[in-house]
């Protein structure tokens, strides 16, 4: 049988990949979609994104809430330019990369950008294709489709909703601006948020709104709110993790809150092996599969070599 290094055989001394295994979750630990519903005004509630099994397992060992597969994916991982791009084919294997991480935290899948504008059904089946085959366990959709979220919640699917700055709409909204700055627009998101809790939606994410507005809408439904650049009032919050990490040298959003430099640490990193490499510093000795005895010379009168 052929041995990749780092993969242990029975008794070879080859070491096992030193990579923890996520925790395993009890039914108990699990959190769900209704456990999400009922908490509003009793903790804050905290969500993060990622798009495969490393980045939602150290965000599930991080003990958040919720672990969101976004349609951000695009930018955060895929190189592109915006989300429109992103297929459902895409935000499947991504989830399903992500749902061997998120072990106890929610998984929530973002619906891409016309995978349910063209009908209910579409919406149905799409929903239905990121549970079956991606492995989420709620799906979240951009803007007031209630209809939508009526159907896939009475397919048995926990829908979250996206009011606000709603990404896939950017060439309608005419940019990535801050919405319901107007205060006839401000009170049709209020009622777009009821609208869609009267629907089904089980979680709201609010995002670039001002803060009285999104105050507004998390007084007056009875879901949580989930905020991304929307203030302190929201029920919870939001970050894209490549964000939060330091990974993205795109400029971030005012929203965004830096924890970490890891485009620099990573850069680093390889920048310091790279030397190692070129040096002839790596691998030491320590790092090279001993020899058994008179392999060296058995090979050099085999070969010839002097
Ligand atoms: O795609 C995404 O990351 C999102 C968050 C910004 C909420 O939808």
């Amino acid at each position: 049988m052929e041995r990749k290094p780092g993969h242990r055989a029975q008794g070879t001394g080859v070491s096992k990949p030193t990579r923890p295994r996520p925790r395993p979750a009890t039914t108990s630990e699990i959190v769900t979609a209704p456990e999400i519903r009922a908490s509003k005004g009793t903790r804050r509630l905290v969500m993060v994104t990622a798009v495969d099994e490393p980045s939602a397992r150290l965000a599930d060992l991080a003990g958040v809430d919720i672990v969101l597969v976004g349609d951000s994916l695009g930018m955060a991982a895929l190189g592109r330019p915006d989300t429109l791009s992103v297929t459902l084919d895409e935000m499947i294997h991504h989830t399903h990369a992500a749902a061997a991480g998120a072990r106890r935290a929610l998984l929530v899948a973002d619906m891409p950008f016309g995978s349910y504008q063209a009908s209910v059904a579409d919406a149905v089946r799409s929903a239905c294709r990121l549970i079956a085959q991606g492995s989420a366990r709620a799906v979240k959709l951009e803007g007031p489709r209630c209809d939508e979220t009526a159907a896939i919640t009475a397919a048995g699917i926990p829908v979250v909703g996206h009011l606000g700055l709603t990404p896939q709409a950017v060439h309608r909204l005419g940019g990535y601006r801050v919405q319901g700055r107007g205060v006839e627009e401000a009170l049709r998101v209020v009622e777009q948020a009821r609208a869609l809790e009267r629907a089904g939606a089980f979680l709201l994410v609010l995002e670039a709104i001002p803060a009285p507005l999104a105050a507004a809408v998390t007084r007056r439904v009875g879901i949580p709110t989930i905020g991304i650049g929307a203030g302190p009032a929201c029920d919870g919050q939001v970050l894209v993790l490549a964000d939060l990490l330091g990974l993205s040298d795109a400029p971030a959003p005012r929203f965004v809150r830096r924890y970490a430099d890891l485009g620099r640490v990573i850069r680093e990193a390889i920048e310091a092996y790279a030397a190692d490499v070129r040096a002839g510093r790596y691998p030491a000795p320590e790092e090279t599969y001993p020899s058994p005895p008179g392999l060296a010379a058995a090979l050099a009168k085999h070969l010839g070599d002097d």
